[in-house]
């Protein structure tokens, strides 16, 4: 059960998040929180049996994956760690049958847009991000970027 493994990884997560944010903001109630569909579609990124990164995902806007947050321990990063959790992440969405992945961009996260776009993501244009503003039911912020994937149950 991947809450109880994210209780049982929490000084993990909660040091990798101080470790790759400049501003790290998420404390223990924001890894543990429950939303729609989070412990399916999250998942802890282990590599020689200890925690080397995070993908917290939920599906807080029905029939789609909302991605909040992921990240990789530095010295991990730039091995394919990152890429291989998005396309997981994909997939255990397909199989729920959720049509797209959407993420948000803030100032903190500046230069990982091309790490999403090498993998398909792209931005979305005003006309859009007025339709997902309003079906996440909340004003979004103009320097926030929003960036989405359509994703198929076929996908791989
Ligand atoms: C974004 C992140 C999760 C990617 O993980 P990763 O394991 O390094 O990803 P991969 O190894 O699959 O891909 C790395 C590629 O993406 C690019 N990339 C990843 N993060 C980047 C960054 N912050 N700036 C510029 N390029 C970046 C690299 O150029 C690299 O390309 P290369 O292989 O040609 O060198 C990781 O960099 C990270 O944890 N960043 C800090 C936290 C963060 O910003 N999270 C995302 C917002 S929630």
């Amino acid at each position: 059960m991947i809450r109880e493994d994210f209780v049982a990884h929490l000084p993990a997560l909660l040091r990798i998040e101080r470790a790759c944010f400049a501003r790290p903001q998420w404390g223990a109630d924001h890894f543990l929180r429950d939303l729609p569909g989070k412990w399916e579609l999250s998942a802890l990124l282990m590599e020689h049996g200890a925690v080397a990164g995070f993908v917290v995902a939920s599906e807080v806007v029905a029939g789609s994956c909302h991605l909040h947050r992921m990240a990789v321990l530095p010295e991990m990063q730039g091995r394919g760690l990152g890429g291989a959790a998005v396309r997981a992440l994909e997939r255990r969405a397909a199989a729920r049958g959720l049509r797209m992945v959407t993420l948000e961009l803030d100032a903190e996260h500046g230069d990982t847009e091309p790490f999403y776009r090498r993998l398909g993501y792209l931005l979305l244009q005003a006309a859009e991000r007025e339709t997902y503003a309003k079906a996440k039911g909340k004003a979004l912020r103009p320097d926030r970027r929003i960036m989405s994937a359509s994703i198929r149950s076929g996908d791989t």
